[in-house]
């Protein structure tokens, strides 16, 4: 049987400028894959690519398979319909991501009713409920009508991991989850995550650009730098020996607690001397992606 997702030879231009170069992945069902590398690489771009979120800009070679079904082959009505279902995705930014001006549980809901026009009311709050209360938002049945801005930033990051798990989607993709949140809340929510994981059998690609936190979740690292793909292995071996000197630099720049404290800490060159005018961040397909995210509304 096919692995759950499997990438092979993507390749992401925008404007015949290279932002993925030919990078090839698989994820077994139910295992969990970090993709790690310093800004810009390319995950945000490669994760966007497989939910077919990216705008019209970007050209795409490649394959995508998820399930056995080609993804980059499909309508844009079927691609909709597994999105939000079978392929849920967790942005770094919960606050942009929610509706300000709808009570979060409505939201959560919504997102389940997107996806089964045939519950009642009564069924996607119970089954809002029930995602909410996975995540460990406290005390949920009384907050179910309060607003975003009344949660902190970890509980509104675990609201998003609600909305994207209510629906049991089979492939969940976390891009930098936890990089806003400060650190002991940054844990909490990859213990969360681990957990969810295991109990729903979740399959899992998770990017960071700490190999540390991906190591939290995943059993297994790629490792991207100039949108390929350097080095790929089990966390364990990444952390014994990674033999490419990118990841070892990566690794390097992780003070641990032996590291003297009047050490200059290692950095990465985070400009990519070829494209010096980088952008911050990939420009989706503000449509589709604004659809995505009010779950079809
Ligand atoms: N819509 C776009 N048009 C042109 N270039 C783009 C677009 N989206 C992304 N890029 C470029 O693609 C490259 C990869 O970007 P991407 O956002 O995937 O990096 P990243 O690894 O996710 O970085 P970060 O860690 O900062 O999130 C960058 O050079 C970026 O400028
Ligand atoms: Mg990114």
């Amino acid at each position: 049987m096919r692995s759950l997702l499997q990438i092979d030879q993507l390749s992401v231009r925008f404007l015949s400028r290279p932002a993925v170069r030919g990078i090839s992945l698989e994820i077994p069902r139910g295992a969990s894959l970090g993709l790690v590398g310093e800004s810009g690489s390319g995950k945000s771009v490669t994760a966007l690519a497989v939910m077919r979120l990216l705008d019209d800009s970007a050209a795409i070679e490649g394959s995508i398979t998820f399930d056995d079904v080609d993804l980059l082959s499909l309508s844009a009505e079927q691609m909709r319909r597994l999105r939000g279902r079978d392929l849920a995705m967790i942005f770094q930014e919960p606050m942009t991501a929610l509706n300000p001006v709808m009570p979060v549980g409505e939201q959560v809901a919504e997102a389940v009713r997107a996806h089964h026009p045939e519950f009642s009311r009564r069924q996607a709050r119970d089954a809002a409920i029930e995602a909410m209360d996975a995540v460990a938002l406290p005390d949920i049945a009384r907050r179910y009508r309060d607003y975003p801005h009344q949660f902190s930033g970890g509980q509104r990051q675990r609201v998003m991991i609600a909305m994207a798990i209510a629906n049991r989607p089979r492939l969940l993709i976390a891009d930098e989850p936890t990089t806003a949140l400060d650190v002991t809340v940054q844990k909490q929510i990859l213990e969360l995550l681990a957990d969810l994981r295991k109990r729903f059998g979740l399959t899992m690609l998770f990017i960071s650009h700490d190999l540390a936190v991906v190591s939290q979740v995943a059993d297994r690292v790629a490792v991207m730098r100039h949108g390929e793909i350097v080095e790929e292995g089990s966390c364990a071996d990444i952390f014994r020996a990674a033999k490419h000197p990118y990841t070892r630099a990566l690794l390097g720049a992780v003070p641990t607690m032996a590291t003297p404290l009047d050490q200059p800490l290692a950095t990465l060159d985070e400009r990519d001397p070829r494209r010096p005018d980088r952008m911050a961040s990939p420009i989706t397909d503000s449509r589709e992606t604004r659809r995505f995210m009010s779950r079809g509304r």
